[in-house]
């Protein structure tokens, strides 16, 4: 029952700018990724680590283990489903077909813990599930313009967060059917909707903010302090 995460690390950070990809950039003074791994290293139901980052990434400070708890490191590839792939491959073998993995974004740095216990806990009594919240605001359909043309309903909407959660097996076969079928799925309950399956969703903290563009950086700052 050793409950590994896979951290999706390889992308550019595009919209956050800057001199190198956005989770090697610093937050209170350290490099994001490291608040990521750290927390989640330091939870008590995660066994061990797994991080998919770019094919020519230097910037990624390698090392065998973290708090105590074993981290892999692999190559990611071009989309964000690609490296959480090749992260599942990177699991050791100790991890079972119907174990549950957790997937988190390494730009999420603010995580709960109590939040994780949460998903962990609830979604595992069925097929899995993911972080989210509920929409706040109204939601607006827009046209290229940027006028507003339509009006969606909120109720029933959720934004998705990650820690997701789902078994080794179907996710690792959930994903590859979606790159069979050409269809990029934005996060892994993507793959596993496709499938019929419906992965719970477990009420999150909106602290738990992905670090997108260049004013995340001081808002992350400010939640990590608060969060501690
Ligand atoms: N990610 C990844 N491999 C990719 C693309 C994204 O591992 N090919 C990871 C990112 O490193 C991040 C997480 O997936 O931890 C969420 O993606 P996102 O916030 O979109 O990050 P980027 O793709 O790096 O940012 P942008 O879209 O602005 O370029
Ligand atoms: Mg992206």
């Amino acid at each position: 029952d050793a409950l590994w995460c896979v951290l999706p690390a390889a992308g550019k950070g595009v919209r956050a700018g800057g001199d190198r990809p956005k989770q090697y950039q610093p937050i209170a003074g350290r490099p994001m990724i490291e608040h990521t791994l750290e927390r989640l290293a330091a939870h008590p139901l995660i066994a061990g680590l797994v991080v998919a980052i770019a094919a020519d990434d230097r910037h990624f400070e390698a090392r065998d283990t973290i708090g105590g708890k074993p981290l892999r490191v692999t190559v990611g590839g071009g989309e964000r489903s690609d490296s959480v792939l090749a992260g599942l491959l990177a699991l050791p073998a100790s991890v079972g077909e119907r174990d549950f993995v957790l997937v988190h974004d390494a730009a999420r740095p603010c995580v709960r813990a109590a939040d994780i216990a949460r998903l962990v806990e609830l979604a595992g009594r069925g097929e899995g599930g993911l972080l989210g919240a509920p929409l706040r605001d109204t939601l607006k359909r827009a046209d290229t313009g940027c006028h507003s043309i339509d009006t969606e309903p909120r109720e029933g909407r959720w934004r998705a967060f990650t820690p997701q959660m789902f078994r080794r097996g179907a996710l690792v076969r959930a994903l590859r059917l979606a790159g069979e079928d050409g269809i990029v799925v934005s996060d892994e309950a993507m793959a596993m909707e496709r499938f019929g399956v419906a992965p719970l969703l477990v009420e999150g903290s909106e602290d738990n903010i992905k670090v997108t563009t260049p004013a995340d950086f001081a808002l992350a700052e400010f939640l990590l302090g608060r969060i501690g």
